[in-house]
């Protein structure tokens, strides 16, 4: 079978691979312990399960509207205008099966072959794929590693030319867990509005959030018409595999977006459109307590890395990710990434998975319990001691 030219470009996200890598070495007999994949280790709160459970029996159980379920829009709208202090209507919300699927039809709804797409690197492996896949320039942007991760703006704000079309921003940050700090986004957010360029803001992980409160691009002056913001359920609830996720944009667009999801999935399911509407309006205790747990799991995994001779590890601000600089060891990343999984059993990702901007890191996901991050830290030195 012949394969289109642009599936060449199509990239992927290594951490599935890993996956199934460590899998395999478990079915072996081998003992692994999980860093590598991003998910919440937590069961999804039971009354938003319940909800979904009720739905079903009550019917939820057909076709939908493609831009989602009306009292989901609505619920979204509402926690966006508290959460972000920006006015968000029904209108202006998209409802997909998880947050990904946004970031896939925004970037077909904007970029024609030959536009520039700025984005963070290392960052989200799926941004730079989509870019490529369409046609897209990737235009990437660096890290500041020394000031915990931000993104360099200056250099992101020199990157803007007159075929810019695009700007992706992630804060909380996977890989990192860094931050954009506010007067960061003014400036991002002014330039966007001098340049007439639409943001599209990944704020999945704005809920995991360890110090002060989350600020969005959203609500800066004059970018009303310019912001697009990627939101969902899948790491604030526990929900990853429910795939439910949003984005909120200026009303015209979110009707095009529509229109794409009406091509390749119809809809989003009734269901668990009914339990994101719970998961919304219900009690928020167990997401505070998630995050209270990561917080000190966060603590412990990076007080162990920088005892672990030859990495260096900024404390991530936010999101279940640590992306310690390993430079020290002697090793680059990928071959320490795999030395790791196969002579320790503790399976992490190179930096190398997130851009070539990514060598000298290894990434961890910390949504592991405290007594499996232990264990991993001891077996992490004892290999590298080898
Ligand atoms: C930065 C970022 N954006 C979006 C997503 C996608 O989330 P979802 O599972 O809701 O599609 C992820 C998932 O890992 C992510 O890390």
């Amino acid at each position: 079978m012949k394969l289109s030219e642009r599936l060449a470009r199509l990239g992927t996200e290594t951490a599935f691979e890993v996956l199934v890598r460590a899998r395999a070495l478990e079915a072996q007999g081998k003992s692994v312990i999980h860093l590598e994949i991003g998910e919440p280790d937590f069961d999804t709160p039971s009354h938003i399960t319940d909800a979904a459970i009720e739905a079903l029996k009550g019917g939820a159980t057909h076709y939908g509207p493609s831009a989602g379920l009306p009292e989901l829009r609505q619920a979204v709208a509402e926690d966006s205008t508290a959460r972000r202090g920006v006015r968000s209507t029904p209108e202006m919300v998209v409802v997909t099966p998880g947050g990904k699927p946004v970031m896939f039809y925004v970037i077909l709804a904007l970029i024609d072959p030959g536009d520039e797409v700025l984005y963070p690197n290392p960052g989200f492996p799926i941004y730079e794929s989509m870019i490529r896949y369409i046609g897209g320039v990737p235009v990437p942007v660096r890290l500041l590693e020394e000031r915990g991760y931000a993104l360099d703006v200056e250099q992101l704000i020199d990157k803007i030319g007159h075929r810019t079309r695009l700007i992706i921003l992630n804060y909380p940050h996977n890989p990192t867990g860094g931050i954009i700090p506010e007067p960061g986004l003014r400036a991002i957010a002014d330039a966007a509005v001098r340049h007439g360029v639409p943001v599209l803001a990944d704020e999945i992980y704005s809920r995991i959030l360890y110090e002060g409160r989350h600020v969005s691009i959203a609500a800066m002056p004059g970018m009303e018409p310019l912001a697009i913001v990627l939101d969902g359920f899948s790491k604030t609830y526990a929900m990853t595999g429910w795939r439910l996720g949003y984005g909120i944009m200026p009303a015209p667009l979110a009707q095009v977006v529509a229109k794409l999801q009406t091509n390749a999935t119809s809809c989003t399911a009734s269901f668990t459109q009914l339990a994101g509407v719970k998961a919304l309006r219900g009690e928020q205790s167990a997401v505070e307590a998630m995050v209270a747990e990561f917080r000190q799991r966060r603590d412990v995994i990076v007080d162990g890395l920088r005892q672990t001779p030859g990495f260096k590890c900024p404390r991530p601000q936010g999101a279940f990710y640590v992306f310690p600089n390993i430079t020290g060891t002697g090793f680059s990343a990928k071959p320490l990434a795999d030395r790791l999984l196969d002579e320790a059993g503790v399976a992490c990702l190179s930096g190398t998975a997130f851009g070539e901007w990514g060598e000298g890191h290894l990434r961890f996901s910390y949504a592991n319990s405290l007594e499996n991050i232990r264990e991993a830290l001891r077996r992490i030195k004892t290999c590298l001691a080898m």
